[in-house]
């Protein structure tokens, strides 16, 4: 039709074919179709069907509850409405809650029938919310004909959220396709977003960035295994946030001025997080869906894996190994080889005999050391295999749509799947089947999570005799036409839902089905996992590694960011994967040390065990038929560089535990990009080849081969410090004020060769960070004295806090938190806050030993004494006298070169 119900809409992604690849201008408009041959970077055809014009919604009422406002909805244009994707919902609802002072809920439903919403029971829903006293950060604006809104902040007038986008439809509500759109700075500053392999910052000339949990390689901007709705941007110096609680599957897209949801299912709730601060809006954030866990000290150490060791001995070598060449180590992992024919929670008694492997697991105990065994969600179809007959007795399987266990095939074959959203009966069952590996192999053993999105090497369900289907082709240009469902950008390609994984038609036991709960099977299966240990081990943290994950997951697990590749641009992937991460309230991230896929060289190793012992979670991974890549496999090279690393690490070991403390109290990342601490400075925005860690610690590694210097900026107007050599690196800037055209003073060389200097790392002037005497274990490292390193200001100013505990118990009896301040360069001043367990006190035993950490203080290193003092005076000068302890103090001065 050619009337004024049908446009040319100019967006972009939502185009549809009218023609093929070669089509001309001319026929084109012969065949009453949109012309607009505009470069894009998002492969929109040039020549698209016109759509049905979209008016959207107009308010029919409105009222003012405790706390917030909700809004009736109808839609213009009579029942026809946008007819995008299906019919419109001609009703609808609007809920607002002013849920805290700096965070605000905005709920979009049909007002008739319930749609699909997350459960509870996957994501606490604050439901009830107190009346926020005192003044809130933000306004709620709507306009009622067509209904827009927006989010604004108050102290600056600016809106945040604001659905009013030229050239966008207002609001799409339709039973499986919603769409709304947010207006954005032209440039905007976005992060967040994922699971994704790519930069930082999200490119806004076009990003679709798909959410379909998807076990896939490691391809750049596609989606892979997680799905996290949640962006953080900056503007002017200043961080909101943006949660879209919904778990079906969507695309958002990024355009320049624009961010557009659009997702099949669902509703639409959103939560506006005002900062303003980048870390107020995570911690905002993670007190939502919850906060990071705290791991386990023994965790924070280093681990070593491989997918194809042969057998146990090999394992045990590899652990002799590295206690024979003096490298840290406190986690030995076993994937799926262990297993008799990769059936869970069995042994393969001729390579791995359980009695082995249980041998092994009591002699890493007996140092304080841990075993992660894999498992996986798939269970073989096999009468008389234990999980599968206690499984079908205990009816823990998802279902297909006549009501038959769904069938997929994994590593052993056929094999049913769990259904974790039963958290009496499948979570019961899956207790009970750890709790067996458990007592077979001990209390130091701990799973790793794999293939939970979940992967399945059929598309969808396949029975025995069938063939593993190959890759399913793209539908025709005609049959996505005639096809009128939206279809997300699954695998970059707009891949069917099935592809590779469980069939979305199948069905669970509280009656939801995959189609809206995929995107939640393995944050389910981590908080099974949690619970499951934290029933066997009382009191004890629990261990858990999850490849899939969803908002709220980090209380439960830490993460790796799946299989990446053994080539350089992955070395460099894994800052931008462990940054986003950090946003998503799952710190406790890493990614495979010399890369999963392939053969690593000597030369990427030895910097990624460089980088890599910095990583929240720090394990060396490789895949089967790969080169071994243990870091003593090149003695003169890769095993200097990589001993010296986790000596870093394990000398950081205390500044670690008490990031993560701050990771689970506030949701603190522990690698944070640089905006974190210099929000004002424009020139951070775009930087991620460094990174803090905590802070007051910049890293600045060499990501590319043969590179032997970094050029690293130095944001702030203060001074740094190089970590390892105490050299003033860059003075403080006494005028201040920089615009970001003149600073490039504040970039730097840093030397980084390959043979023998270890990674560069330089502290800021104003903070103080607690080190230890690194040894080869955890326990070990604990037990050493503490040290501090502080630097100062331009003022003689520094500040820095240490957190210990025992470093496992969920509930901790006995903690301390000391925080340490220097005043002008003269005074130290700590004070402590203690928990004491009062009976272990009076029985005598000393806090020492209760909590298997030391409590002194041996050295103390001060770097920059030379401040501009007020009196005039400058330069070093040791500051301590001995007193009860003995102090040694180290001097170093501050001069630009
Ligand atoms: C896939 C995982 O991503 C990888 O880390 C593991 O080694 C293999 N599965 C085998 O279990």
């Amino acid at each position: 039709k050619k009337n004024e119900d049908y446009v040319c809409s100019a967006d972009v992604v939502s185009r549809r074919d009218c023609g093929y690849l070669g089509i001309g201008a001319q026929e084109c408009h012969d065949r009453n179709c949109c012309w607009d041959p505009k470069q894009n970077n998002l492969n929109a055809p040039y020549c698209f069907l016109r759509q049905h014009s979209c008016k959207g919604y107009g308010v029919s009422s409105a009222t003012t509850t405790a706390n917030g406002v909700q809004v009736q909805l109808d839609l213009n244009g009579g029942s026809q409405g946008c007819a995008r994707f299906g019919e419109d919902i001609p009703r609808l609802k609007v809920i607002v809650d002013f849920e805290t002072k700096s965070r605000v809920r905005v709920r979009i439903l049909d007002r008739e029938r319930s749609r699909y919403e997350i459960p509870a029971s996957a994501l606490p829903n604050p439901q009830d919310t107190a009346k926020v006293i005192g003044k809130l950060d933000y306004d709620f604006k709507y306009t009622e004909n067509p209904f827009t809104f927006s989010v604004i902040r108050r102290s600056t007038g600016e809106a945040v959220f604001q659905t009013k986008v030229p050239g966008k439809d207002s609001l799409v509500y339709e039973n499986e396709y919603l769409e709304i759109s947010t207006a954005l700075p032209d440039d905007a500053n976005i992060y967040g977003l994922g699971e994704v392999v790519s930069g930082f910052r999200r490119d806004t000339r076009g990003t679709r960035q798909t959410m379909w949990a998807r076990d896939a390689a490691t391809p750049v901007d596609e989606n892979v295994y997680g799905s996290h709705p949640f962006y953080l941007e900056m503007r002017n110096g200043t961080a909101h946030g943006v949660f879209l609680r919904n778990s079906n599957g969507m695309d958002v897209i990024i355009s320049p001025a624009k961010l557009t949801y659009k997702v099949i299912g669902g509703i639409f709730d959103f939560t506006v997080f005002l900062g303003p601060s980048p870390a107020d809006v995570i911690n905002q954030y993670t007190e939502l869906i919850g906060r990071p866990h705290m791991p386990p000290a023994w965790a924070m150490g280093f681990h070593q894996c491989r997918y194809g060791y042969t057998n146990i001995d090999q394992v045990e070598t590899v652990v002799n190994t590295y206690q024979k060449e003096d490298l840290p180590l406190d986690g030995v992992w076993i994937d799926i080889d262990y297993m008799d024919k990769y059936k869970d929670f069995t042994f393969d008694e001729l390579r791995f005999p359980e009695s082995r492997v249980k041998k092994l697991a009591e002699n890493l105990a007996a140092t304080n050391r841990s075993m992660v065994l894999i498992v996986d969600p798939g269970i073989p179809v096999e009468p008389g295999y234990g999980p599968y007959d206690s499984g079908m007795a205990q009816d823990v399987f998802i279902k297909n749509k006549a009501g038959k266990p769904f069938e997929g095939r994994v590593w052993p074959g056929q094999t049913y799947f769990p259904d974790f959203f039963d958290s009496n009966g499948t979570w019961s069952w899956w207790e009970q089947h750890l709790r067996e590996t458990r007592d077979k192999i001990g209390p130091n053993v701990f799973p790793w999570i794999d293939m939970n999105e979940p992967s399945n090497f059929c598309n969808g369900e396949c029975t025995s005799g069938q063939q593993t289907q190959g890759q399913p082709q793209t539908p025709s240009k005609q049959e996505a036409i005639v096809n009128s469902k939206y279809s997300i950008n699954n695998a970059g390609r707009q891949a069917p839902l099935s592809e590779k994984t469980v069939s979305e038609d199948a069905v669970l036991k509280n009656g939801l089905s995959m189609y809206d709960t995929h995107n939640l099977y393995g944050h389910m299966e981590a908080r099974a996992t949690h619970q499951a240990l934290t029933n066997l081990l009382p009191n004890t943290r629990p261990f858990i590694l999850s490849r899939s994950t969803f908002p709220g997951t980090g209380s439960s697990a830490a993460h790796w960011t799946g299989d990446n590749w053994s080539e350089w641009n992955h070395l460099y992937f894994s800052i931008p994967g462990i940054l986003s991460f950090g946003l998503f309230g799952i710190p406790f991230t890493g990614s495979d040390i010399c890369g999963f896929i392939g053969n690593t060289t000597e030369e990427l190793c030895l910097r990624w065990h460089q980088l890599g012992a910095l990583y929240p979670f720090a394990r060396n991974h490789n895949t089967l038929g790969a080169n071994p890549q243990e870091a003593y496999l090149w003695p003169t090279t890769v095993l200097p560089a990589a001993r010296q690393a986790l000596r870093i690490r394990y000398s950081l070991l205390p500044y670690y535990y008490t990031l993560f403390d701050r990771a689970s109290r506030v949701g603190t990342p522990l690698w944070q990009p640089l905006f974190f601490q210099y929000s004002n400075d424009p020139l951070t925005l775009k930087i991620d080849h460094q990174f803090l860690l905590g802070d007051s610690v910049m890293v600045s590694p060499a990501l590319y081969k043969g590179q032997i210097q970094v050029k690293a900026y130095f944001p702030g107007n203060g001074r740094w410090f190089n970590l390892w050599t105490h050299e003033c690196i860059i003075e403080h800037d006494s005028h201040g004020g920089h615009t970001s055209d003149d600073r490039s003073h504040r970039y730097k060389f840093l030397s980084a060769k390959a043979d023998g200097e270890p990674i560069p790392m330089s502290i800021a002037g104003g903070h103080i960070i607690p080190i230890q005497a690194p040894q080869n274990t955890v326990a070990d490292t604990r037990a050493q004295p503490v040290s501090l390193v502080i630097a100062l200001d331009e003022s003689g100013n520094a500040r820095g806090e240490v957190y210990v505990d025992d470093g496992r118990s969920l509930v901790n009896s006995d903690s301390a938190r000391v925080n340490f301040e220097m005043l002008g360069g003269e005074k130290l001043v700590s004070s402590v806050s203690m928990n004491q367990d009062a009976k272990a006190a009076a029985a005598g035993q000393s806090f020492q030993s209760r909590v298997g950490h030391s409590s002194e203080i041996e050295k103390i290193t001060i770097l920059g004494l030379n401040f501009a003092r007020a009196g005039g005076e400058s330069g070093a000068k040791t500051v301590f006298k001995a007193s009860t302890h003995s102090w040694k103090s180290k001097v170093s001065e501050c001069h630009e070169e």
